[in-house]
């Protein structure tokens, strides 16, 4: 007896059973306590297929990548730390609620993380902004810090490291060993990334198992040439120039 075919239009947060959903659309699992996938919605499914793929133009992937960085900062802030805080409204009523403590940055690692500065300035108004820059050194072909430009006061606040792509890790680990260097614990570090490997996202978990990472999806896997599959290609060609 042959299975009744799924219906091509599908309603509603919970769309398909993942067993009935094209593999690449169910996010790799990892299992690590730090690692937070978004919910699998279908919104956050559509928004992926649009950046995925090729032929969607550079105002649209600009777009729908926002709308993405958006869901992450939201969903990053959620992991700061709140006291409870009790208000009047206008009506005459108290309400008891809660209210964000400590001060916060986000850091981008240039250039393809600078893309998230905006969505990070949306929702936390006048949000200091640092830089790090990491490049493979021609001579040895690991990551080298070429320049960095950090809150002085860096090893006060929660950090929210931004890069869109989360491939091998060897940028984002080396950004973490500088934030760590100046003071920063790595509990309150949060590296908010759209698209990881589940290679890059087991190595951060491995070397920083406190450092939390906060992502849209984790793909396949990556291709000879370090690329994310089925991934969006490089990101910040897409966003800047193409
Ligand atoms: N950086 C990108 O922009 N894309 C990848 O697939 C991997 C790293």
């Amino acid at each position: 007896q042959t299975e009744p075919a799924a219906p091509s239009q599908c309603v509603g947060p919970e769309y398909r059973p993942n067993a009935q959903k094209p593999t690449a659309t169910v996010s790799t699992e990892v299992s690590h306590e730090n690692v937070h996938i978004l919910p699998q919605t279908p919104q956050l499914i559509a928004l992926l297929t649009m950046i995925r793929d090729k032929n969607t133009n550079r105002a649209d992937f600009i777009f729908y990548s926002n709308r993405i960085i958006r869901l992450l900062v939201e969903e990053g802030l959620n992991h700061l730390p709140v006291v409870e805080h009790t208000i009047s409204t206008p009506v005459g009523r108290t309400y008891s609620g809660v209210k964000f403590e400590g001060k916060i940055c986000g850091v981008s690692i240039m250039r393809a993380g600078e893309a998230m500065e905006q969505g990070l300035r949306d929702c936390c108004r006048s949000v200091r902004i640092g830089k790090i820059l990491i490049q493979r050194d021609e001579e040895t072909s690991k990551p080298k810090l070429f320049y960095d430009k950090l809150p002085e006061d860096i090893s006060d606040r929660w950090v929210l490291l931004l890069d869109p792509m989360l491939a091998t890790g060897g940028s984002a680990l080396m950004a973490v060993d500088v934030l760590i260097s100046r003071g920063v614990p790595e509990e309150r570090i949060l590296f908010l990334n759209l698209i990881a490997s589940p290679e890059g996202a087991v190595n951060f978990a491995q070397k920083f198992p406190k450092v939390r990472v906060v992502t849209a999806f984790v793909d396949m896997g990556l291709n000879e040439k370090n690329y994310i599959v089925p991934g969006l290609g490089d990101f910040g060609d897409r966003f800047y120039t193409m």
